[in-house]
C-alpha cells in the first residue's frame, strides 16, 4: 500500500451498509472524499448517503472486484464479513484483514489478547460436554457460554449460574463452536477508542463509560470518571493492541473495570457504538479519524471540547423524535432505517455539557 496520502476527491470503498457505514460516508464527504458502499440490502442506511451503492452479498467476488475497480482504499464497518472473501483484495483493505480474522472469532480473539500479555477473562474452548463440565468446575460452577462467531448485542450468549440445569440445555448450546468464559464481577464497563495511522502514529480518546440494558448499549459517557492510572492502563491496552495488530484505522476495545484492574472483554476492528460520543464532543470524532487513518492523512485531536453523553434510540423510541430535536444542547443522529423494530438501533443523541474543571 502506498504511503502517499490520498488526495481530496479520492474514493473510499466501505463494506457494510449500516449506521456505522453511513456515518463513515458522512465523515468522508466532509473531507471532500467520495464513497462507494457494498452491502446486500438496498434500503441500507449507508446506501442513502454514499456516492455509489453496489448491492451484492459480502462474499460476491464480482461485487468485490467492482468495488476494487471503483475505489482507492477499502474499509469495513462490521466484523461478521467472511475474512476469506476479502483475502483476494486484502492489499487494498484497511484495517488489515488479519485483524478482522482474529476478532471475528472469540477463540482466536481472546487467545491473541492473552498472548500479548494483556488481561482477558479466563476462557476455555468448548469442544464437547466434557469441556463444558471441566470449564464450569474451573470457574466455580458458573460461566458464560459464547458462540465463537456472529454474536452481537448479547446474542449467542448463555449465562450459566450455580442453579442452571446446563446439561439439559447444553446440546443446544454446543450446536455451534463456542467458548466458556469466567463471569467477571465488574464495577463498570468502559471502552477505549484508538486510532493508528498509516505511519504508526496513534491517537487515543479518553476512556468512555458504557451502560447496557438487556445486553444492548444504552448510554456512553465521555470522559469517563477515571483516575490517571486507569486512564493510562486503558491507553496502554489500546496502544499495545494496535501496534501488535499492525493496525490502521479505529479500533474499539471493550473493558471491564474490576478491583484487580481493567480486563479486556472484546475488541472491534472498526468504529464502535460507544465511540459515537466522540463525533460530537471532539473536534475530530471516530468516523473522521478512521477516514484520516485509512487515507494516510494526519490524525486529528482526541481531546474533548465538551462532556458528552450518548443515548441510543431503540425501536419505537424514534417516534419521540420531536422531543430529541427540540432538546437544547442535544446533537441528533437518525439513521434513516425504514422500520422501527423492537431494540433496533434507529439513531442516537449526544447531550453536550461543559467539561468539569477537575
Ligand atoms: N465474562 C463476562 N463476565 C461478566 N459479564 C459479561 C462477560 N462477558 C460479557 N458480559 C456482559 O455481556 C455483554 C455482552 O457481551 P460481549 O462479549 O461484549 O458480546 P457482544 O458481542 O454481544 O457485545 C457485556 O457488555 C457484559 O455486560
Ligand atoms: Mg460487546
Amino acid at each position: 500500500m502506498t504511503r502517499e496520502p490520498r488526495k481530496p476527491g479520492a474514493t473510499i470503498g466501505i463494506i457494510g451498509g449500516g449506521q456505522l457505514g453511513r456515518m463513515m460516508c458522512q465523515a468522508a464527504a466532509k473531507l471532500g472524499l467520495r464513497t462507494v458502499v457494498l452491502a446486500p440490502d438496498e434500503d441500507a442506511p449507508a446506501a442513502q448517503v454514499c456516492n455509489r451503492f453496489i448491492c451484492t452479498a459480502y462474499n460476491d467476488i464480482a461485487g468485490l472486484r467492482e468495488l476494487v475497480a471503483a475505489t482507492d482504499v477499502i474499509t469495513y464497518e462490521f466484523e461478521n464479513i467472511p475474512a476469506d472473501a476479502l483475502d483476494t483484495i486484502s492489499a487494498r483493505v484497511l484495517p488489515p484483514v488479519s485483524a478482522l480474522r482474529i476478532s471475528g472469532d472469540r477463540l482466536t480473539e481472546k487467545t491473541f489478547i492473552r498472548e500479548q500479555g494483556l488481561p482477558v477473562a479466563d476462557f476455555v474452548d468448548l469442544g464437547d460436554q466434557d469441556a463444558l463440565e471441566e470449564g464450569l468446575a474451573m470457574f466455580g460452577g458458573t460461566g458464560i457460554v459464547k458462540t465463537r462467531r456472529f454474536g452481537y448485542d448479547g446474542k449467542g450468549q448463555w449465562r450459566i449460574d450455580a442453579d442452571t440445569d446446563f446439561r439439559q440445555k447444553s446440546m443446544e448450546m454446543l450446536a455451534q463452536p463456542a467458548i466458556l468464559e469466567r463471569i467477571i464481577p465488574f464495577s463498570r464497563e468502559l471502552s477505549v477508542i484508538i486510532a493508528r495511522g498509516a505511519d504508526g502514529q496513534t491517537a487515543c480518546y479518553p476512556p468512555i463509560e458504557n451502560q447496557h440494558e438487556n445486553h444492548i448499549l444504552r448510554r456512553s459517557i465521555m470522559p469517563a470518571e477515571v483516575d490517571a492510572s486507569q486512564a493510562e492502563a486503558a491507553r496502554h491496552i489500546g496502544e499495545t493492541l494496535v501496534a501488535r495488530l499492525d493496525y490502521v484505522g479505529i479500533l474499539g476495545v471493550e473493558l471491564f473495570e474490576t478491583a484487580e484492574g481493567l480486563i479486556i472483554n472484546e475488541i472491534a476492528p472498526r468504529v464502535h457504538n460507544s465511540g459515537h460520543v466522540t463525533a460530537d464532543a471532539c473536534a475530530v470524532g471516530q468516523f473522521e479519524q478512521h477516514i484520516r487513518a485509512i487515507t494516510g492523512w494526519p490524525l486529528g485531536t482526541t481531546a474533548p471540547h465538551s462532556h458528552g453523553e450518548m443515548t441510543n434510540i431503540l425501536g419505537h423510541e424514534i417516534d419521540n423524535w420531536t422531543e430529541f430535536v427540540g432538546s437544547p444542547d442535544t446533537c441528533v443522529h437518525l439513521y434513516g432505517k425504514p422500520q422501527a423494530r423492537k431494540e433496533r438501533k434507529m439513531g442516537h443523541i449526544v447531550r453536550l455539557s461543559p467539561l468539569s474543571k477537575n
